[in-house]
């Protein structure tokens, strides 16, 4: 007991002494800190992460590390160390690991100096030197905190000054730290048609990892984003959740590691695998940004602030308005013709959206993209199918009234193609094995400054010659298969990460030529949707899928991380059983666009749709611009409900969606959120089909928004696949 005690004063005096030479570093936003701190070493720990702390005493006197008492009854502190390097004592994953010219795999990196800069008046950097002292490696770690949006993201950038390349086998973009009595995590996973599923686990000892080794179509089975429940599972409203998310258009992949001591590390960056890194001496290896926000009101607040914060600094035009638009890739295919298109581009007009959109099978000749087996690479039109050209279809578009966009896939090559057959070295590809083919296709190998030319070329012809295409939706149907560079030989290890660097060498160059052509992220549906390619997209595509329920769950989901006005839904005939009133009521959530013939629709369904985009239009600014609250989840019964609330709170619209009730499922009222409680609100239900009349029993009614939180609307019905819109204006 006594060797206890002084062990114990022993450990007072020297955090003492450690906390008289400490560097504090504090990155806050209004609701969070970050705390780091030096240790007498100089080596630097995070000494908090959670609620703002009040008192700028109390964040002196924290200590920088745990205390966690060992088997023999000593206290050992242990730190949580900011970017820690394989070899030294912490014997969990790493977030660093090289491999030093010696052939020693260790390094400890010590704080040297740190600066803090004010972006604007919300935002700020700070940026943290570390080096080894063995070693002449240095890592310099950013933190950008939006205080407003109560978001941070943070990066790396990694030098060495050794006489020869290391080697860095870890390369994390962060590493955060959690001690807390339980952890849940929500993943998403998904494939093709079925993206963004939710699942949840607690994490216990040992180590959870999500990640892809997909290469290009990189999110089509794991995405890049995750919520972490602390202390009790992720609800939408209430309970303390990490949401993060990593900007890479790439091999991603998250650690989660839970240690001896139920403690938590949350490694998240670039997918290390089959990409140890030669770094040349002086060269700057950038990580990606890993972006997160802590809620303490659950995910709900998580999700509108990294909404807020992504349409006020990330996402591509991200203040800006969205084009609703007709696209005719569910209706026509590849069979379409200048007098189809023109006809659809008529029925854009009546529908009253503001572009039609062509998709695939417009180009190739030799070898005609008539299905796709072949033609992709040959981006000339297909004169047999479209003899007046791009020109001939921007001037139909403009002679119907409607704008006119394009889809393209740069990045990629059909065997059957001219350019294989005069580049087949442009191709990633193994040149010793039989070749395999995701979509009859292989990706272009865009570590190749060459092939970076090429598909920057590709799109500037485009784009040059047609300067009113209006928007590009920019395709990539296929994950890198035959993984082997001829451009790279030997150094094949640095393939995946050099491709997504050339990717995004090609979209810096068309966005900066080009900044006013809105563009579309898809990748066979939603295999691509990470912060960093939305700073070149102004929207992705979330999913083929658009039967309208597995639309609700998807939606719902993606809707957890990306803002309303990046995300694409568009109303089509899947799902023909459900009414064309229930499959616009859905993909008006969404930035709204169609993808059906009108003729395929009654007098009444289309003039059910052209009310439909009148009252989107109305709407625009509440749905695009305003916050978003998920109100029932389509999870815990068999209705959903979501909202946008205009910023000034003078506008509403509620959707209110029945799945598949059972007989005497009972109903509850659904509360609605971020009303004004003092204002007074008229309700109306909108999108009626001709001649329906409202059968929502508050309709035309004045309600307080007080009354409306509380109490709520009698919204959901017991009929399946049945849907209401209902619009709120403050009185
Ligand atoms: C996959 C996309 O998700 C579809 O919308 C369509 O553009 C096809 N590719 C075209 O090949």
């Amino acid at each position: 007991m006594k060797n206890i005690s002084i062990l114990f004063l022993l450990f007072i005096a020297s955090w003492l002494n450690m906390n008289a030479q400490q560097t504090v570093i504090r990155i806050s936003t209004d609701e969070t800190d970050l705390i780091l701190k030096t240790a007498p070493n100089n080596r630097l720990y995070q000494a908090y992460l959670g609620e703002k702390l009040l008192n700028e005493s109390d964040v002196q006197l924290l200590p920088h590390y745990i205390a966690h008492p060992a088997s023999d009854g000593s206290v050992t502190p242990r730190g949580w160390e900011v970017y820690p390097a394989s070899g030294a004592e912490d014997f969990f994953e790493p977030a660093f690991a090289v491999q030093h010219n010696d052939g020693n795999m260790t390094s400890i990196l010590y704080y040297k100096s740190h600066e803090v800069k004010n972006i604007d008046g919300n935002a700020k950097e700070t940026i943290i030197r570390m080096a080894d002292n063995v070693y002449p490696v240095e890592v310099t770690i950013h933190y950008m905190s939006f205080a407003k949006e109560n978001v941070i993201k943070s990066w790396t950038e990694i030098k060495h000054n050794e006489k020869k390349p290391v080697k860095i086998s870890q390369y994390a973009s962060a590493m955060l730290y959690f001690e807390s009595p339980q952890y849940y995590l929500n993943e998403y996973s998904g494939d093709w048609a079925k993206e963004a599923q939710l699942s949840t686990q607690e994490l216990r000892f040992g180590k959870k990892t999500i990640d892809t080794k997909l290469g290009s179509r990189a999110a089509m089975h794991a995405y890049p984003f995750f919520q972490l429940g602390l202390g009790q599972e992720v609800q939408e409203n209430q309970g303390k959740v990490l949401a993060g998310t990593i900007g890479w258009t790439g091999n991603f992949r998250f650690t989660f590691e839970v240690d001896n001591v139920n403690n938590l590390r949350v490694i998240s960056g670039i997918n290390p695998y089959a990409s140890t890194y030669e770094l040349k001496p002086n060269e700057v290896f950038k990580t990606p940004e890993f972006i997160y926000t802590l809620s303490y009101n659950g995910v709900g607040k998580a999700s509108r602030n990294l909404h807020q914060w992504a349409m006020n600094y990330q996402l591509k035009d991200g203040k800006g308005d969205r084009l609703t638009l007709l696209n005719n890739w569910e209706s026509t295919a590849f069979n379409f013709d200048e007098k189809i298109l023109g006809e659809l581009m008529y029925e854009a007009k009546e529908l009253g959206v503001e572009m039609f959109l062509l998709d695939d099978g417009w180009f190739g000749n030799k070898y005609p993209r008539a299905n796709d087996q072949a033609g992709l690479g040959d981006w000339e039109v297909m004169h047999s199918k479209l003899p007046n050209g791009i020109p001939g279809l921007v001037k139909a578009a403009k002679n119907a009234g409607v704008k006119f966009g394009l889809w393209v896939e740069p990045e990629m090559v059909n065997p059957k193609s001219e350019l294989f057959e005069k580049h087949p070295e442009w191709a990633i590809h193994l040149p010793n094995r039989e070749l395999y083919y995701y979509r009859n296709q292989l990706v272009l190998d865009l570590s190749n400054p060459q092939v970076q030319d090429y598909a920057f070329g590709v799109v500037d012809k485009i784009l040059k010659e047609n300067p009113d295409i209006a928007y590009l939706k920019w395709d990539c149907n296929s994950p890198i298969t035959n993984i082997y560079s001829p451009y790279l030989k030997e150094k094949q290890n640095h393939l995946y990460i050099n491709h997504v660097r050339g990717l995004y060498n090609i979209l810096e160059r068309v966005t900066n030529k080009y900044p006013h052509v809105e563009m579309m992220m898809c990748s066979g549906g939603g295999g691509r949707c990470d912060y960093e390619g939305l700073k070149y997209f102004s929207e992705f595509w979330c999913s083929d899928n658009t039967d309208p329920v597995d639309r609700l769950y998807i939606q719902w989901n993606f809707s957890q991380f990306f803002p309303i006005k990046s995300m694409a839904a568009h109303v089509t005939s899947w799902n023909k059983s459900a009414s064309i009133k229930f499959r616009t009521d859905v993909a008006m959530m969404c930035k709204l666009g169609f993808d059906i013939s009108l003729k395929e629709l009654s007098d009444d369904e289309r003039e059910f749709c052209k009310q439909a985009v009148k009252n989107y239009n109305s709407l625009k600014d509440v749905i695009l611009n305003g916050n978003f609250y998920r109100l029932v989840s389509p999870y815990e019964s068999e209705h959903t409900s979501v909202m946008h609330v205009s910023q000034n709170k003078n506008k509403a619209v509620v959707y209110a969606y029945d799945i598949f009730p059972l007989f005497g499922d009972k109903r509850y009222p659904i509360k609605l959120q971020g009303l004004d409680p003092t204002k007074k609100y008229k309700v109306e239900e909108i999108n009626l089909m001709p001649g329906a009349s409202s059968r929502l029993s508050e309709n035309g009614n004045i309600y307080t928004g007080d009354y409306l939180m509380k109490i709520g609307l009698d919204a959901f019905t017991s009929s399946r696949m049945n849907s209401k819109v209902i619009e709120l204006t403050a009185q």
